[in-house]
């Protein structure tokens, strides 16, 4: 049986990280939504009971996240923001600007939690800012995305600040279980993106999450955002549908049995992940171009 909004608010699962600062578990995310749509699917995502929305400089749409917060009327104080700092504004003095310019944006006085969005560039300086603008209460928590295996290792044995986030392509089918060991040994917490598959995959036909589903009586999206849930990896589901918000926020009041779980856990691997390897030559010209290529802003400065 699922629980009203209020006790949904109420009894939202809170994960600590390593600086002893509390996160929701299950948030929002708002990649690939534009910013005129953005305002108004944030506004959405908090009045069904989310409290935590992941951004990034390179999505295009912090303007409208902040806009959707001051529309919702829930007070900042109960929200928690992620932001990422992308390729383009790396390095010392670099992200230090753009974490201002984010939070001009955003229109709020912090970022509760800022990831370096890939790894590449002067992540090293980025790094550096990012330890600054913690020091300084621009931000209150700090970590990487996209930094997998000796990636990893280098950035956090580099910095006395450890990680305290890695958000990285995690589900069902792609469980990162070497990511996670490494993970634990630094005491940084698992962020999943893409924790439906990005709706591909057939996550919401694949054959045992139905099963599992129909016994439940739960959907298949609920299922496998339970799934990570119920690990403590904090997941954040994106949906331009207030209903598919709804239903997926739901996920955070499930748990599984050490049965259901277990068959869960034998999907790992079972499909391709979006993105198998970074240093992929083709994907690294992509991503270093994106900023160029994509930004709105730049885009206007060349008309
Ligand atoms: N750090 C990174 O490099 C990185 C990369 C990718 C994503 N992210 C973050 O992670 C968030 C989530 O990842 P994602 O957006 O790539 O993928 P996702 O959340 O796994 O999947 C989103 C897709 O699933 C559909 N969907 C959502 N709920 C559904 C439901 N209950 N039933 C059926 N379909 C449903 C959505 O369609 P509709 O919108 O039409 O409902 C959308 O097409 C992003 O928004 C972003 O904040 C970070």
């Amino acid at each position: 049986m699922l629980l009203n909004l209020s006790e949904h608010i109420k009894s939202m699962n809170n994960i600590k990280l390593i600086n002893g600062i509390s996160m929701p578990t299950l948030g929002y995310g708002v990649f690939q939504i534009d910013n005129d749509s953005c305002a108004r699917c944030v506004s959405d995502a908090l009045a069904c009971g989310y409290r935590l929305i992941d951004t990034a400089q390179a999505y295009y749409n912090e303007e409208g996240v902040g806009k959707g917060i001051k529309q919702s009327g829930v007070p900042r104080s109960e929200i928690f923001i992620t932001d990422k700092v992308w390729i383009s504004n790396a390095g010392d003095g670099h992200a230090m600007q753009s974490i201002e310019r984010s939070l001009k944006k955003l229109d709020t006085d912090y970022i509760d939690l800022m990831l370096i969005h890939q790894a590449f560039g002067d992540c090293y300086g980025t790094y550096r800012d990012l330890e600054k603008a913690l020091q300084q209460g621009k931000v209150r928590a700090i970590g990487l995305s996209n930094f997998l295996g000796g990636r990893f290792i280098d950035l956090a044995e580099h910095f006395e600040q450890k990680p305290m986030v890695l958000q990285a392509e995690t589900n069902v089918f792609h469980q990162q279980r070497a990511v996670r060991s490494i993970l634990d040994e630094y005491g940084t917490k698992l962020m999943a993106w893409a924790p439906l598959a990005q709706g591909l995959k057939d996550l919401y036909s694949n054959e045992v999450i139905c099963d599992i589903a129909n016994t439940r009586h739960l959907s298949p999206a609920q299922v496998a955002l339970a799934f990570l849930v119920c690990q403590g990896i904090i997941a954040i589901p994106k949906s331009s549908h207030r209903e598919r918000m709804e239903e997926n926020l739901q996920a955070v009041e499930v748990n599984l049995s050490a049965a259901e779980m277990d068959r869960l856990s034998k999907l790992d691997g079972s499909k391709a992940p979006a993105v198998s390897d970074f240093n992929e030559p083709n994907l690294t010209r992509f991503l270093l171009n994106y900023d160029a290529k994509f930004n709105p802003e730049r885009q206007q400065k060349a008309d």
